[in-house]
This record gives structure tokens, sequence and C-alpha cells, in this order.
């Protein structure tokens, strides 16, 4: 799904995969795996067949574009956002050169390093995804506005690199952000199709980033697993609307040029080729949400729930007739329903690509914490983003039964060759 052009063999030479170390190793855990499950004679013929499944499952990371922006939605997101706590540009310089190399082994399903070479140290490689396919792992990384200058500091010389559009949000009209969730200097957003592996992939980024940057806030989330829904079909979000009809076309280089990719002109030059993503974790009052009628709940989307339709029309993808009246004289589709406002004269666009979450227990009202990680990915945040959420914050009728709860803006630096690193157009 990524415009990427480099070739999954290329990128496969000489190194070792989490296949390989398990197929090799004589010592440590592993090793004692295999031999409890006692398939070492099976192996060889489970190996030709998981390679080919294996490659199907790999998203390449380098290339023109970062991958998971443009990429399907896998079933996971693990969604990090990072403070800088070193005060020279070297180091930085040298996150990002590690980051990029683990997270091109990472995607391919390889370990960081070695699984245990040392026995007198602790292993490279955290270890839970040891055997696991590369599970369509995506990386993506992005920088914040408090990158370049906060507390009125120039922290690493870059002020004059700072996009014009990198700036923290407006306040919104009902935003109800804490400080837990909101912000941050860096990004990295891992996405899967196995939570476990988004996981071992945060972590072990995070383990390298030690000395360097600390975890601000962290958040996971899910869609309905592509195990559950053979038939592919736009997922449910958690008040069981159907969610991701209206979309640009991910496989149009011309909208994700118009919409998405930062384009030569735009701004800074570092930026060309990356996108800016808007994040907002936004609560879902699930409890209030199912006491309300069904009619109700269609005319808060101006969709029907069962189908995905505009009101008024039959099938998901008809489209809708915002002259039509109901008997009573009233819009069919109500002109503070979410689609209808978000939509607006049609010219303001956004690529979004977010996941359900689902955090246990809101301690302060005893309600289930859950509800939407939005992401989304524009081109000029000013004329995206910003524009559609002011209306949405002035008269969504979804406002009832919402809150926003966190919020960051970050620019997701472009793609990068293998060789070079995430990053280098900025600190160049
Ligand atoms: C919990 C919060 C939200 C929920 C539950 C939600 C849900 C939905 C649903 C069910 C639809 C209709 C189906 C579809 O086309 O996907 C929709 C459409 C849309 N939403 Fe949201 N949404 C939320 C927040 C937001 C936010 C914060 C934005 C951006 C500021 C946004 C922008 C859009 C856009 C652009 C569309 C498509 C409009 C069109 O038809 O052209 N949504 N949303």
């Amino acid at each position: 799904m990524t415009n990427n052009p480099n070739s999954i063999e290329a990128q496969k030479a000489n190194k070792i995969s989490r296949r390989d170390v398990l197929k090799t190793a004589g010592v440590g855990g592993v090793g004692i795996l295999l031999g409890a499950s006692g398939f070492g004679g099976l192996m060889s013929i489970t190996e030709s067949k998981a390679t080919s499944k294996t490659e199907k499952e790999i998203v390449p990371f380098y290339g023109k574009h970062q991958s998971g922006i443009t990429t399907k939605a896998q079933n996971h997101i693990y969604f990090v956002s990072l403070d800088v706590t070193t005060s020279k540009k070297e180091d930085l310089i040298k996150l990002f050169k590690d980051w990029t190399k683990a997270s091109g082994l990472m995607t391919e399903g390889k370990t960081v390093g070695e699984l245990s070479s040392n026995e007198f140290l602790p292993p490279k490689d955290t270890g839970e995804a040891a055997g696991l396919s590369p599970s369509n792992l995506t990386i993506t990384f992005g920088v914040g506005p408090s990158l370049f200058v906060k507390n009125n500091q120039d922290r690493f010389g870059l002020k004059q690199k700072q996009p014009k559009e990198l700036v923290d949000l407006p306040k919104f009209p009902l935003d109800a952000l804490e400080e837990v969730w909101t912000g941050g200097d860096l990004c990295i957003q891992a996405c899967a199709d196995d939570l476990q592996v988004a996981f071992h992939a945060i972590r072990n980024l995070i383990r390298i980033a030690r000395g360097k940057a600390i975890l601000r806030w962290a958040q996971t989330g899910f869609q309905r697993s592509k195990q559950a829904d053979s038939k592919n079909e736009t997922p449910r979000n958690l008040f069981g609307f159907k969610d991701g009809t209206i979309n640009p076309d991910v496989n149009s280089e011309k909208e994700m040029n118009e919409i998405v990719w930062v384009q030569p002109g735009d701004g800074p030059n570092w930026l060309v080729n990356g996108s800016y993503l808007v994040v907002r974790r936004i609560q879902m009052f699930i409890e209030v949400w199912d006491r309300t009628l069904l009619k109700e709940q269609e005319n808060t989307f101006g969709r029907q729930r069962e189908s995905g339709a505009p009101l008024g029309q039959k099938n998901e993808f008809d489209k809708p007739d915002f002259n039509h009246k109901d008997e009573n004289g009233q819009d069919h589709i109500p002109a503070d329903s979410h689609f209808r406002l978000s939509r607006g004269d049609g010219t303001q666009k956004i690529l979004r690509r977010g996941f359900s979450y689902s955090d246990g227990m809101d301690v302060k009202t005893g309600a289930l914490d859950a509800g939407l990680l939005f992401v989304g990915f524009q081109r000029t945040p000013s004329k995206q983003f910003i524009p559609i959420q002011t209306r949405l914050a002035n008269m969504d009728k979804l406002n009832e039964y919402i809150s926003h709860r966190g919020s960051a803006i970050f620019a997701c630096l472009p793609g990068t060759k293998q060789g070079g690193f995430i990053g280098e157009t900025l600190f160049n």
C-alpha cells in the first residue's frame, strides 16, 4: 500500500531474522522453547511455507514517504509522545540514526540485535517478538513544535527551520484537554496486526532513547481485526457506526499529493514528502449513547447505523441529498449532524486513520474510559484539521456524547532510503 520502491529482497540481505534466530539458536530461552515443543524435525517444512507468508506481512520501512500513513490501517496502534531530555543536537541525530536502523530491522520481523550474545550483558533485543511474524508493522516518526522552541529557547538551533504550520493547535470550544495526554517533542506511531509486535517496537525504541528522550504519554488502540472481518468492510466505531466510509483514496498519488504530502513550496523544504499528524484522544460516553434512541443516534451522525448510508439513501456509499426534507419540512440530514458538518462545502479533506481505544475505567466518573484515538494526516493543518474541528467544536451534535481529552500535532518526517536516516533533511 505504500509508494515505497525498495524491494523486500534487497532489504533482507545479510540480516538475521527473528525466525532465523529461532531456527539456529542453541542457547538461552529460545533454544529451550524449540526443544520443548519437539518440532525440530518439522522446522524446514514449516519454514519454507512461513517465509512466503511472512513476506506478505512486511510493509517496507524505507522509501520516499514514511509508512504508516497511507498504509492500510492494521489491527492495532501503539502511539507514544516523547520529551527530549538531551540538550545536544548530536545526541538527537544519533537517536534518529539508531531509531532508523532498529525500525528497518523490526519492520522486517528481525530483532534489533542478536537475542543473547553475551550472558553477562542484558540482551540487545528485549525478545518478546521472537518467532512472531512482522505483522505488517509500520513505525512512523514525527517532531512536535516544542522540539524547535520551548520556553522561548531555541533548543537545538532549529528555530529557523520550524514550519509555520507546526504550532500548537488553537484551543477549541469544549476542549477538555489534560496535560497527561497532550503535546510532546517527538512521536512514534507503531501499527501492527499484532499488539505484542507493536509493543515490542515501541519498547525497544524507548530503550534506545535512554538518556536522550523519555516517554510523555502513550495510547494504544484497536479496530476489529482482519481475522474477524474477512469481508474487509468499513470498521465500526464504539458507537456501532461505520467509521471511515469517506476518506481520500490512498492509492491515488494525485489525491495524496493534494491532501496528505507536503509539497515543494509549501513550507520548509526539509518536510517535503512528509505530512502533519494531528492526534486527539476523544473519550466517547458510551453509557449515555447506549440510552439514546436509534433515531437520535442516526441524526447525530447523519447516517444509518446498520448500512452506513446517508439518511434518506440505501447504501453506504450513496451520495447524500442535503436538500431533502422530511415530512415535517426539516433537513433529512441535520445541518449539525457529524458527517454533514465535517464535510462542510467539501473543500477541506483529511486522511483519517484513527483507532478505538479502551483504557479500563475512568476513575473520575466510574464509566468506561473508551473512545477514539483520532489520527488525521494532512498537508496544511490550518486549511484542513483546524477549520473542520472549529466547525465541529461549535455545533456538532456528537459533542453531547464525546469529550476531547488529549491532543498533539507533529510533523511526520519524509521517508529515507536504506543507509540514510529519518530526520536527515531536518538535521543536516
Ligand atoms: C469520537 C469522535 C468521532 C467519531 C465517533 C466520528 C465518527 C464519524 C463517522 C461515523 C463518520 C461517518 C462515516 C465516515 O465517512 O467515516 C465520520 C465522518 C467524518 N469525520 Fe468523524 N468522528 C469523530 C471525530 C472527528 C474529528 C475530530 C474529525 C476532524 C476534525 C472528524 C472528521 C470527519 C470527516 C472529515 C468525516 C467525513 C465527512 C464526509 O463525509 O466528507 N471526525 N466520523
